[in-house]
């Protein structure tokens, strides 16, 4: 990793302060400065509000990510056999996509190598669900790691401390320093993560709306766009969808909940919305791994490997291979049984149509029942989560249950019961769910 100690830090402040532009060895010598604790917070902070608010150039957003992505361990896959390919969704109320998905693409003959993240605030984390089935362990060595994708062809395991150990230092900074939403740092950070992980090729899944990271659609474009631009700069083909999360994604919002579904996305049971999403990305993901020539023979692969069964036998060995109860998995009812219930009913004056249930609603009423985390060291509820009766278009009557929320005690339902029952807007017309999937970006263009 560069670094040059002859770089006077306050210089590179100022300029950027007084709107000039840094080298590449400057944003080296900042970022690993930073990483080994030779620049200091104050400092760091400063340097990140003069470039949060000056803006930096094309070469500057490369040389970020560049110098994020090279401050720890880049993983190499290439003695495993076939184009390995991964997923990134910016995340959303629901979205648990990466659970069936990578199984589906794996039974394909795709090798998924997965590396996710923690939820934090109202949208879920892929490791907070997959850690709700018993004894699932997302803390491999990369060793594991490697050997497990050799031989089921795919893996799901939690971010491990030396790969892009900067953007772990600079996300805490920038999340205390209100320079979280500047698009040149979301890509350096997102992507510093990707690329280290030895994937041959990318699909993102860029959200907008309630419950999206990115709630206006302009602005989730363009992060989609700077994206697909810099992950193809380091020589991964990236393809971008941009997906509605304006409402949450299937029925199903929190920890087993959400498996509890992704089971049903692989027995060719789960909601339309979010069976829509799963088979869009896989079929980009089968194309990205050069086992399909189309997305729509790609797509009858995916829908395959549901029907046969294989895309579930995937899963089922997955869930084996990281110490998961396969029991749970069987009977995921079962486990539900064992929590705590209640329902959300329809207020008097809900008549007709249901039309809206506002996808951050649900994401907060989430977090208050223990689902999700407000800070990075509270725990999770491995059983929170609700399962949505009642969305968009469906009729409704008052007293009709809308949703059940799960718990492991009843401690928070109450509160939770009272905040997600705001999540609901009633209408005398039906208005019927558009697709949720609104637009593909690849090759420099939007075409869907
Ligand atoms: N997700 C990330 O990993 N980084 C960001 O900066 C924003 C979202």
């Amino acid at each position: 990793m560069y670094y040059d100690p002859s770089i006077n830090i306050v210089d590179l402040i100022l300029r950027k302060r007084d709107s000039g532009t840094l080298t590449r060895n400057e944003i080296a010598t900042f970022v690993y400065g930073y990483t080994v604790g030779n620049i200091p917070d104050y400092q760091a902070a400063a340097f990140l509000m003069a470039a949060f608010l000056q803006g930096m150039n094309d070469a500057e957003m490369l040389s970020l990510t560049d110098a994020m992505l090279n401050s720890g361990r880049v993983l190499d896959l290439s003695d495993i056999p076939g184009r390995k390919v991964d997923k990134h969704s910016t995340g959303g109320v629901g979205d648990k996509v990466s659970i069936p998905l990578a199984p589906i693409v794996a039974a394909c003959g795709v090798p998924v190598p997965m590396i996710s993240g923690r939820g934090l605030g109202h949208t879920g984390g892929t490791l907070d669900k997959l850690e709700s089935i018993p004894g699932f362990s997302t803390e491999l060595t990369i060793e594991q790691y490697r050997q497990q994708l050799a031989e089921i062809g795919l893996v799901m395991i939690g971010q491990t401390d030396d790969i892009a150990p900067a953007d772990r230092k600079l996300y805490a900074l920038r999340d205390v320093t209100a320079t979280v939403e500047f698009v040149p740092f979301i890509a350096a950070s997102i992507l510093s993560k990707k690329l280290a992980e030895g994937i041959d090729a990318l699909v993102l899944d860029v959200k907008y709306g309630s419950g999206a990271f990115m709630q206006e659609e302009s602005r989730a474009r363009h992060l989609a766009e700077t994206l697909v631009k810099v992950s193809e700069h380091f020589g991964k083909p990236t393809v971008a969808l941009l997906t509605d999360m304006d409402q949450p994604l299937g029925r199903g919002v929190g920890n087993w909940p959400e498996i509890a579904e992704s089971i049903d996305v692989l027995t060719g049971e789960g909601p339309d919305d979010l069976e829509e999403v799963t088979m869009t990305l896989a079929a980009e993901m089968i194309v990205a791994g050069a086992q399909a020539g189309s997305v729509e023979e790609a797509l009858e692969m995916a829908r395959d490997s549901v029907r046969s069964g294989e895309a579930m036998d995937r899963f089922r060995q997955m869930v084996a291979a990281q110490g998961g109860d396969l029991r749970a998995i069987d009977q995921p009812g079962q486990r539900m049984e064992t929590a705590v219930a209640a329902d959300v009913c329809a207020p008097s004056d809900a008549v007709g149509f249901v039309e809206r249930v506002d996808a951050l609603d649900v994401g907060r009423a989430m977090i208050t029942l223990g689902a999700g985390r407000m800070k990075k060291e509270d725990d999770v509820d491995p059983l929170a989560g609700c399962i949505l009766h009642k969305r968009q278009g469906d009729s409704v009557k008052p007293g009709e249950s809308l949703a059940t929320v799960y718990a492991s005690s009843e401690e928070r339902l109450p509160a939770t019961l009272e905040s997600l029952a705001n999540a609901w807007s009633f209408s005398h017309e039906a208005h019927s769910p558009s697709a949720r999937v609104q637009d593909r970006y690849s090759d420099g263009s939007w075409s869907r």
